[in-house]
């Protein structure tokens, strides 16, 4: 599966989206636009009514375990409230990055990043020259192991110290989470996790997106239609702002988040292992014309050389194995040169129907 393109460079100047932004263009220019079939309905759009799941972690840890295994069957998404992380942390640590992405220009390409690691901050998925674009800037970074010092933005002050303890924090939950699909599979709590290579060696990362206003965001999307390639997501966004949509039979549904939630996902890794209980869903962002919006993604991975497939307690006779066995440093290799290509990825891999 890995294949030989050089990630060393972006085939092309990558413009940053919110300086288009800032420079007042009236139209998004062609690059953006997306295919009349891929734009976003923005009034009357599907799913209206229809919303993920909520788990309410303070119900106990059985109720909790069981609600989360249930949503990620049924939807595969769902808002966690009540989930454990002080909210003064989750304040500021949405503060220093907002406080990043407002410096100038110049101060932030200090940290421009390439698509070797990714780390740093960019504007593009995928190394395809003339590809679509999506109206998003983003900084990422590793966590564990984490990035070196110099991908760590030096402003504003506090940014490295809450996002390191946000990261702790995210990574207790992320945790927490995965016993509970574990235990939801008749599986011991700690299987996930010592599948994704165990507590020290599992890969914590996370992906700070800004969706700056948009002067046609019927046009566009903040982020094409994915599937996320690691483990679990968990997404801090805006309380107060739509954005993220999940693909549910075929309609675009858009998450409403709840003040203090947090908007969690099973990702391909989790559908690979649990051999298609759990389905890693489709999601896509919209962006608008009145606000920027800030979403923080952290994600919990595996290690990147330990190898995943089908958990063979999962696998008999009656139920094949659906997929080859890889490592997630192969597997993201996809999304690093193609950029957001729906489930594509993981459905190519499939053994049988
Ligand atoms: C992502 C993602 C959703 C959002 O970063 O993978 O899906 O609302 N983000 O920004
Ligand atoms: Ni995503």
């Amino acid at each position: 599966m890995a294949s030989k393109t050089d990630l060393c460079s972006w085939p092309e100047p990558v413009v940053s989206v919110q300086s288009l932004a800032d420079s007042g263009a009236v139209a998004v220019p062609g690059k953006y636009v997306k295919p009349p079939s891929e734009r976003p309905v923005l009034i009357g759009g599907g799913g209206r009514g229809v919303q993920i799941p909520v788990v309410d972690q303070r119900g106990g840890r059985a109720a909790a375990a069981q609600a989360i295994s249930e949503a990620c069957r049924e939807w595969g998404f769902f808002q966690v409230v009540n989930h454990g992380v002080p909210a003064e942390l989750v304040e500021a640590v949405r503060r220093a990055w907002r406080g990043f992405f407002r410096l100038p220009l110049e101060a932030k390409n200090a940290y421009a990043n390439s698509p070797r690691t990714y780390e740093g901050f960019g504007s593009r998925l995928g190394v395809e020259k003339d590809a679509p674009l999506d109206w998003g800037d983003y900084y990422f970074l590793n966590l564990n192991p984490a990035s070196p010092d110099e991908y760590w933005p030096a402003l504003p002050d506090e940014l490295r110290a809450v996002t390191e303890e946000y990261g702790g924090e995210l990574r207790r939950l992320c945790e927490a989470l995965l016993g509970a699909l574990s235990a939801g599979l008749g599986l011991e709590e700690g299987f996930l996790r010592e599948a994704f290579g165990g507590a020290e060696r599992v890969g914590t990362c996370m992906r700070v997106n800004l969706y700056p206003k948009c002067p046609q965001p019927e046009l566009t999307l903040g982020l094409s239609p994915h599937s996320d390639p690691g483990g679990v997501t968990v997404l801090l966004a805006d309380d107060h702002l739509d954005g993220l949509q999940v693909r549910r039979q075929g309609e675009w549904v858009p998450v409403r988040p709840i003040a203090g939630a947090f908007i969690v996902n099973v990702a391909d890794q989790i559908q690979v292992i649990s051999n298609a209980t759990y389905k890693s869903v489709e999601h896509r962002v919209i962006v608008n014309e009145e606000e920027e919006r800030l979403s923080i993604a952290f994600f919990y991975n595996p290690s990147g050389d330990v190898s995943i497939g089908p958990a063979k307690e999962l696998v008999s006779e009656e139920r094949l194995a659906l997929y080859p066995a890889f490592t997630f440093d192969e597997y993201r290799r996809y999304v690093r040169e193609k950029g957001p290509r729906g489930k594509s990825q993981v459905e190519s891999l499939k053994f049988h129907d």
